[in-house]
């Protein structure tokens, strides 16, 4: 389709990306000020990781598709900035939103601050101070480019002051994927997953693991499997395996411990109903640190630190580390029902993606 004069074009890639466009696309195509178009730049292009939250989530098909794949970190971004370079000058739009901290958020960030076009970044200030992390980087460098920066949690407004950034570009405004979390629930609910797994709800956990610092190291990984397998046997452990995991585990060959099941990436609804009906949950993930806080599941973050503190200081995550025995230790807490309570953050409530439309329509329409 012919890109609509003083269009926003928003950009998603990876997979926690396409929860956190879709409302912004909703709120932006109810009101109708704004036009709005969607790219997609193909960092995760598996079905399991990309298509079926397309369907689930009710996204649009992309007006334009990118389809850089997997590369290195060097090759994968430089791939997207010259496609996404293109489609800029091709369509002149009047902004460009980025969500996020993978790749294709740094990647187009920069293309548009290049070409002069406005930048608006969703998802701001979220700072883990640890640069090993690539997403880490990719945070500080949209921040910088961006002319227009949306912090969904209040830690975020001291870290992006401290950059120097200008604190009139900034708008606290909420958590746009607790917007799509809130909104999906029911459907969540009516999910089959546990059925079908053979799974109670509260008798199980959650575990995802895909951060390079877990996986990529086979002592790592290792470890923190052995430390699975001394879970009680009859809480079992079921995780829904990210493929960069996958390869790893094969070229380790490494089963896990018997208690651990393995199970091809789950869609939004279904890893949704999982988690919530979870009596804990283990991840190295962000965003899941965020969704168990608002589902009032335990979280035990396998990181040493989070860019998300608020789920620590305010919900319910704490942070383990590498360290098995916390992480036991931790588990048996919970199991005896001393499992750490928590309260929602401020603007945690489902209308984030409105108050970013409204801002944006006063300032770009
Ligand atoms: C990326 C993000 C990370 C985010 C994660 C969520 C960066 C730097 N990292 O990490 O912040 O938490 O997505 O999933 O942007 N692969 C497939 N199919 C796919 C996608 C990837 O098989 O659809 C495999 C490829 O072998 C690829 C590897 O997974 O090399 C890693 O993918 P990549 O997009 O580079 O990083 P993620 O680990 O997914």
């Amino acid at each position: 389709m012919a890109p609509a004069p003083g269009e926003i074009l928003l950009v998603a890639g990876a997979r926690p990306n396409f929860m956190k466009v879709a409302p912004l696309l909703e709120a932006l195509r109810q009101s109708g000020r704004l036009p709005s178009a969607l790219v997609h730049t193909g960092q995760h292009y598996d079905s399991s990781m990309s298509e079926v939250f397309f369907h689930e989530l009710g996204l649009p098909a992309p007006d334009v598709h990118l389809g850089v794949g997997s590369d290195s970190h060097a090759r994968q971004t430089a791939r997207i900035m010259t496609a996404f370079e293109a489609v800029v000058l091709e369509r002149r739009p009047r902004a460009v939103l980025v969500v996020g901290d993978v790749n294709s958020t740094v990647a187009c960030a920069l293309v548009c601050a290049k070409l002069g076009v406005t930048v608006v970044h969703v998802e701001a200030g979220l700072r883990s101070g640890d640069r090993s992390m690539p997403e880490e980087i990719n945070r500080l460098v949209t921040d910088q480019l961006s002319d227009l920066l949306f912090t969904p949690s209040e830690d975020a407004l001291p870290n992006l002051l401290r950059e120097g950034i200008d604190e009139k570009k900034i708008h606290f405004v909420g958590n746009v994927m607790i917007d799509t979390l809130l909104r999906h629930l029911p459907l969540a609910d009516n999910s089959t997953v546990l059925k079908r797994l053979g799974l109670e709800p509260k008798k199980y956990a959650a575990l995802t693991l895909h951060r390079p610092a877990n996986v990529d190291d086979e002592k790592s990984l290792g470890a923190l499997l052995d430390a699975i397998g001394q879970l009680p046997a009859e809480l079992p452990v079921v995780f829904p395996v990210h493929p960069r995991t996958r390869e790893r585990l094969a070229a380790y060959a490494a089963a896990g411990p018997a208690n651990l099941r393995l199970l091809d990436p789950l869609g939004y609804l279904d890893f949704m109903k999982l988690i919530k009906d979870a009596r804990l949950v283990l991840t190295d993930s962000g965003g899941i640190q965020e969704e168990t806080t608002v589902l009032g599941v335990p979280c035990l973050t396998l990181r040493s630190n989070t860019e998300r503190p608020v789920t620590v200081t305010e919900g319910t995550n704490i942070l383990v580390g590498s360290d098995t025995a916390l992480m036991l230790e931790e588990c048996r807490k919970i199991l005896a029902g001393q499992g750490k309570q928590g309260r929602i953050p401020r603007l945690w409530d489902g209308h984030a993606a409105e108050r970013i439309a409204a801002i944006l329509e006063n300032q770009l329409a």
